[in-house]
C-alpha cells in the first residue's frame, strides 16, 4: 500500500516541487496551503506523515500540530522551518513533532527523512501491536473457564484491577490464585512494571522479613551489603504475597504499616523508604477462622480485604471441566509432541465424576500424564490413574458409575438398587436380575462386612 504525504506550504511553488518528487518516489501526496485546509486534509487524506511549513497565514505549522496531537491524528510531522530559527525547531519538538528540516528544503535530505520516520512510525505501530496482543492473551484467555462462578471470578477482577485496592485471593489448593493475581496485575495500569511475587511460606520469619523490605549491611550475620525487598522491587507495579496466612505475629504489623502508610525501613536500617506497591494476597486457609483463633491481626486482614476473590473448588464448577481438559490436551499435547484429537468415548465421565481435591492443578497432571501414556491422538481411561479408575462404592447415587468402576461395583449397585426397586424382597429381585436368592443373600452378607470394615478404618 502506498504511504501517504500531505505537504502544507503557503508557497505555490514549493507544493508542486515537493508534490511532483514524492509523486516519483511512490508516495501518495495531497497539499494545502495553509493550517486550516491542513487540519481538514488530516481528516479526510488521512496521512502517514506531514511535511508541514512553520509559516503560515490563518493557523501555523505549530498550531496545526497542536491541533492534530490533540485530536489524535496518528501521522507523523516533520516540520520546515527558516534557516537559522532553531528555537521554533525545538518548540516544534518539544510539541510533538518528529523531526524537522530547515529551508532551503534539500530535496534528498527531505525525502530520507521522511523515510526514516515512517519507519520509525512503522515500527512503533507493530510494537503496539504486539504488545496490545500479548495483553489481551494474557489477560483472560490462559484462564480457561465458563462457568458462572468463575465468570463472577472474573467480573470483580475486571473491575478492581484498574484501582489501587488490595485484592485477597482465597481459594483451595490450585484452584489457580496465583493465574488470577497475574491477571489483577496484567489488566492493571501497572501493567508495564514489575509484578513481584513472595511465597511467605517458603521462608523462616526472619529471612521472610528481609526479603520483603531489605536489609543494610550487617544488619545480621551473612549480610554482606545492603539489599533492597520485594517492597522496593515492585514499586509502581504489583506484589503478591502468596500463603500469607502463614505470616507470624510480627511480620503482620509490619505489613500493616506497608499497607497504611506505604512506607517502612529496611532490617537494620532507619532510613525511611516510600513506596507505591499494589498488593495482591492469596491464601488457602480460611481467614476468618484464624482472626477467631487469634492467629491472624484482625486489623490486618479488614485492610487486605478490601476486594476478595474466591475461587470454587473444581468440584463445585465441574462444567468447566471439559473446556480445561482441552486447553491442557493443547497444551501437553504440543509440549511433548503429541498431536491429541480428544477423548475416548466415557472419559471425560470418569473425569466428571471424579472429585478433585488437587483442583486445576490435579486435573492439569492428570491430563499431562495421559498424554505422555497415551497410544494413539485420543485419551482412554487406560491413560487415567487407576485410582481414579476404581471402585467408589460410596457413591450409590451416581448414574455415571459404570465408566470406569470394577464389575464387583456395578453389580452391587444393581443388587442394592433392585432391592430397593422390589420392597427388599429378595426372590422377586432374583427374579429381575435373573440370578438365585441365595447369591443375593451371600452379596448383602459380604457388602455388610465390607461396610463394617470401612467404617472400622474411618474411626480409627
Ligand atoms: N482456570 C484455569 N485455567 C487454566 N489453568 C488453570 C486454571 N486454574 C488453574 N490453572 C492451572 O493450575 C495450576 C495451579 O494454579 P495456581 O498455581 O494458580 O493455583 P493456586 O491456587 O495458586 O495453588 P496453591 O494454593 O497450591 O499455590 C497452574 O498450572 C495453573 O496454570
Ligand atoms: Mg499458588
Amino acid at each position: 500500500m502506498k504511504q501517504r504525504i500531505l505537504i502544507v506550504d503557503d508557497e505555490q511553488n514549493a507544493r508542486d516541487a515537493l508534490k511532483t518528487i514524492f509523486t516519483e518516489e511512490g508516495y501518495e501526496v495531497a497539499e494545502a496551503g495553509d493550517g486550516e485546509a491542513g487540519l481538514a486534509a488530516l481528516s479526510s487524506f488521512k496521512p502517514d506523515a506531514v511535511l508541514c511549513d512553520i509559516r503560515m497565514p490563518k493557523m501555523d505549522g505549530l498550531q496545526l500540530l497542536e491541533k492534530a496531537k490533540q485530536e489524535g491524528h496518528g501521522a507523523v510531522f516533520v516540520m520546515v522551518t527558516a534557516f537559522g530559527s532553531i528555537e521554533t525547531a525545538v518548540q516544534a519538538m518539544k510539541a510533538g513533532a518528529e523531526d524537522y528540516v530547515t529551508k532551503p528544503i534539500d530535496v534528498t535530505a527531505v525525502l530520507a527523512r521522511i523515510e526514516k520516520v515512517l519507519e520509525k512510525r512503522a515500527l512503533r505501530q507493530e510494537n503496539e501491536l504486539l504488545r496490545e496482543r500479548l495483553r489481551e492473551k494474557y489477560k483472560f484467555s490462559n484462564i480457561v473457564g465458563e462457568s458462572p462462578e468463575l465468570q463472577g471470578v472474573f467480573d470483580v477482577v475486571v473491575r478492581a484491577a484498574p484501582t489501587r485496592a488490595t485484592i485477597l485471593v482465597l481459594g483451595e489448593s490450585g484452584t489457580g490464585k496465583e493465574l488470577i493475581a497475574q491477571a489483577v496485575h496484567e489488566s492493571s495500569p501497572r501493567r508495564e512494571k514489575p509484578f513481584v511475587k513472595v511465597n511467605c511460606a517458603a521462608l523462616t520469619e526472619s529471612l521472610l522479613e528481609s526479603e520483603l523490605f531489605g536489609h543494610e549491611k550487617g544488619s545480621f550475620t551473612g549480610a554482606t551489603g545492603r539489599r533492597e525487598g520485594r517492597f522496593e522491587l515492585a514499586n509502581g507495579g504489583t506484589l503478591f504475597l502468596d500463603e500469607l496466612g502463614e505470616i507470624s505475629p510480627a511480620l503482620q504489623v509490619k505489613l500493616l504499616r506497608v499497607l497504611q502508610q506505604q512506607e517502612f525501613e529496611r532490617v537494620g536500617g532507619t532510613q525511611t523508604i516510600k513506596v507505591d506497591v499494589r498488593v495482591v494476597a492469596a491464601t488457602n486457609r480460611d481467614l476468618e477462622a484464624e482472626v477467631k483463633a487469634g492467629r491472624f491481626r484482625e486489623d490486618l486482614f479488614y485492610r487486605l480485604n478490601v476486594v476478595t476473590v474466591t475461587l470454587p473448588p473444581l468440584r463445585k464448577r465441574k462444567s468447566d471441566i471439559p473446556a480445561l481438559v482441552q486447553h491442557f490436551l493443547e497444551r501437553y499435547g504440543s509440549m511433548h509432541g503429541k498431536q491429541m484429537k480428544g477423548l475416548a468415548p466415557g472419559v471425560l465421565n470418569v473425569l466428571l465424576a471424579y472429585d478433585w481435591p488437587g483442583n486445576v492443578r490435579e486435573l492439569g497432571n492428570v491430563i499431562e500424564r495421559a498424554v505422555v501414556l497415551a497410544r494413539g491422538s485420543e485419551l482412554t481411561s487406560d491413560d487415567l490413574p487407576t485410582a481414579m479408575r476404581g471402585p467408589r462404592p460410596s457413591d450409590r447415587s451416581s448414574d455415571a458409575l459404570i465408566p470406569g468402576a470394577s464389575l464387583y461395583d456395578i453389580e452391587r449397585e444393581a443388587i442394592l438398587r433392585t432391592l430397593d426397586l422390589v420392597g427388599g424382597s429378595t426372590s422377586r429381585a432374583a427374579d429381575l436380575l435373573g440370578i438365585s436368592v441365595r447369591k443375593i443373600q451371600y452379596r448383602l452378607k459380604e457388602y455388610a462386612e465390607a461396610d463394617n470394615a470401612a467404617a472400622q478404618k474411618h474411626v480409627n
